[in-house]
């Protein structure tokens, strides 16, 4: 079987475009003249054929690459008989597509008004040489009577099977009248508006060749038949047969000004509804959509795909109503401080994670009873040392543990798939004059209690004096935020993504708890975990926050 490169033919000054589509794949099996891909310019969009009939071997191009005459666009296993005559058989042919869009000699056309109008009277636009692209449909009306038009501005759209154009003004001035409706055919010299008040606006570049007859001439009282100028692309090519049931069937229709508007919006075409003429995608629809989709009545794929990322990224809450605006000075004197550089920064953090993680916390108590005696004990024999055990770093351990039981809190999410780690970075939240910081102690397991406790010393003075660098703050694992020098006794910690959970604690308390017998007085530590329920159940998290609490109560299991 011959190997074929099929490559784009001569398309004109039809040159280093963009592919906005590619209509195969590697597999297919494609048939002679049968669109590959479509590539587009300013003002016109074209399929470009196969030279032959084969299976797809391979995809030399992508979605947005640019290509000129000559690219190859993919390596085709030629059908049977199917491969060009010259195309050797061992290697690749280079083969340009047969059907290859005849060139036709668009650039004096691409100028063809010329001289500057000097009249300020009528002028009727007509089409110009447009090549092959001949008794083409109206698909699309850009303008309308009374329309301001400058020269160069697209009046209309014009579709073959396999291309769409738009057809620019010659001239600027008012539309009077409009000489085409949607459906029409049109081909070169067919009238397309009149325009008035149209001194001194040729457009087209003046020295080329004037196209039509009463071009250059100064146009009197009637209306002077002008050629429009070319389309800008000079894309007046000679089309390729229409190829029925061609994968493009199926694409959305749209003019190419229309597919750059919609690109710059970020909107998805072929989401998009079409309310033109034969299902056609004006800018109104796409309006439309864009109006839709910022006031909550359309989500596109790719936002639900990310929703409500996406929604917490780009301001989009669909159906909620604006933050208030309230002058506060009418209640009473104010002053307004601004956020300051931590707070701005964690606070869009923790919106985006607030808004995104189906957060869900579960709470529970450990007894840490011993382990504070222990701790204080420690603390009271290495008085000398400087170092002072606090009861987090107990708690980054006993964090440690937790995670190499349960894997999965020691993940991220990466679209499908679950990042799991198999390193322990565990970070803390430190409160600081600035705001909220989260340093992480790297290596937590393979750290011992005292050089925790003197790394978590070093790095929250760094975080209070604003000395965190950003090596300080970044790979972590998972989290504990902890309040237990303040107060309080459960809250719902927000994750810090991309990890997966966070464990809050409060204040220690004496509690009386029941052993069976009578009550007795322990110390009880107040556990919040959050988790992100996309990765974690509610039953691994009640499992997470008992052997998180066990090794707690009793420290000796965390070498178990
Ligand atoms: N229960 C009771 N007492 C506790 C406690 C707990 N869970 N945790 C700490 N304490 C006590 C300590 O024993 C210490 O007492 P002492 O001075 O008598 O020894 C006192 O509270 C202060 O502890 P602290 O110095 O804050 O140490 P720490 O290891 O607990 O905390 C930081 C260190 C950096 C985390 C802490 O200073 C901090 O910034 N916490 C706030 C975190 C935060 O803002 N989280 C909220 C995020 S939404």
């Amino acid at each position: 079987m011959a190997l074929i490169e099929v490559k784009v033919p001569d398309i004109g000054d039809f040159d280093e475009v963009a592919i906005i589509e590619v209509l195969v794949k590697a597999g297919d099996t494609v048939k002679a003249e049968q669109s590959l891909i479509t590539v587009e310019s300013d003002k016109a969009s074209m399929e470009i054929p196969s030279s032959h009939a084969g299976v797809v071997k391979e995809l030399k191009v992508a979605l947005g690459d640019k290509v000129s005459e000559g690219s190859v666009v993919l390596v085709l296993e030629a059908a049977e008989g199917a491969a060009s005559a010259s195309a050797p058989a061992a290697a690749p042919a280079a083969v340009a597509a047969p059907a290859a869009p005849a060139v036709v000699a668009s650039a004096p056309v691409a100028a063809a008004v010329a001289a500057p109008v000097a009249a300020s009277g009528p002028i009727e636009v007509v089409v110009p040489e447009i090549g092959d692209f001949d008794e083409v449909a109206v698909i699309e009306l850009l303008v309308k009577v009374g329309d301001t038009v400058k020269a160069e501005q697209s009046l209309i759209t014009v579709e073959s099977d396999k291309a769409s154009m738009e057809i620019p003004s010659s001239h600027a001035g008012v539309v009077k009248s409009l000489l085409v409706k949607l459906g029409d055919k049109v081909a070169k010299g067919t009238p397309i508006v009149v325009l008035e008040g149209a001194a001194g606006a040729g457009a087209a570049p003046a020295a080329a060749p004037v196209a039509a007859p009463a071009a250059s001439a100064p146009v009197a009282a009637a209306p002077a038949v002008v050629a429009a100028p070319a389309v800008a692309a000079s894309a007046v090519a000679t089309l390729p047969a229409h190829q029925p049931g061609s994968p493009s069937a199926a694409l959305p229709h749209a003019s190419p000004s229309i597919r750059k508007f919609a690109r710059e919006l970020g909107v998805p075409l072929a989401e998009v509804k079409g309310s033109g003429f034969k299902g056609r995608i004006t800018q109104s629809d796409v309006q439309n959509f864009v109006r839709n989709v910022m006031t909550g009545g359309l989500q596109t794929s790719a936002q639900q795909a990310k929703a409500p990322a996406a929604a917490a990224s780009e301001g989009a809450f669909p159906g909620l109503l604006p933050w208030p605006k309230v002058d506060f000075a009418k209640f009473g004197p104010i002053e307004r401080k601004d956020l300051s550089r931590i707070k701005k920064i964690s606070g869009a953090n923790l919106h985006r994670n607030w808004v995104v993680i189906p957060h869900v916390t579960n709470h529970d108590d450990a007894d840490i009873t011993e382990l504070e005696a222990f701790r204080v004990q420690l603390n009271k024999e290495n008085e000398k040392s400087g170092v002072k055990v606090t009861m987090l770093a107990f708690m980054i351990k006993a964090a440690v543990a937790a995670l190499k039981k349960f894997p999965e809190f020691n993940a991220s999410l990466d679209g499908d798939q679950l990042v799991l780690k198999n390193y322990f970075h565990i970070g803390f939240a430190a409160d600081t004059p600035n705001g909220l910081v989260v340093p992480v102690i790297k290596d937590a397991d393979k750290k011992g209690i005292f050089q925790i406790s003197q790394e978590m010393a070093e790095l929250a003075k760094k975080a209070r004096d604003g000395k965190l660098g950003p090596a300080d703050m970044t790979g972590g694992c998972f989290s504990i935020s902890s309040l237990g020098g303040i107060g309080g006794k459960y809250f719902t910690p927000i994750i810090n993504a991309p990890e997966v959970a966070i464990m809050g604690v409060c204040k220690s308390t004496i509690e009386p708890k029941w052993d069976g017998k009578a009550f007795q007085p322990r110390l009880m530590l107040p556990l919040s975990l959050s988790w992100d329920h996309r990765v974690i159940d509610g039953a691994a998290a009640a499992r997470f926050n008992v052997y998180f609490a066990s090794l707690l109560a009793d420290f000796r299991r965390i070498v178990l």
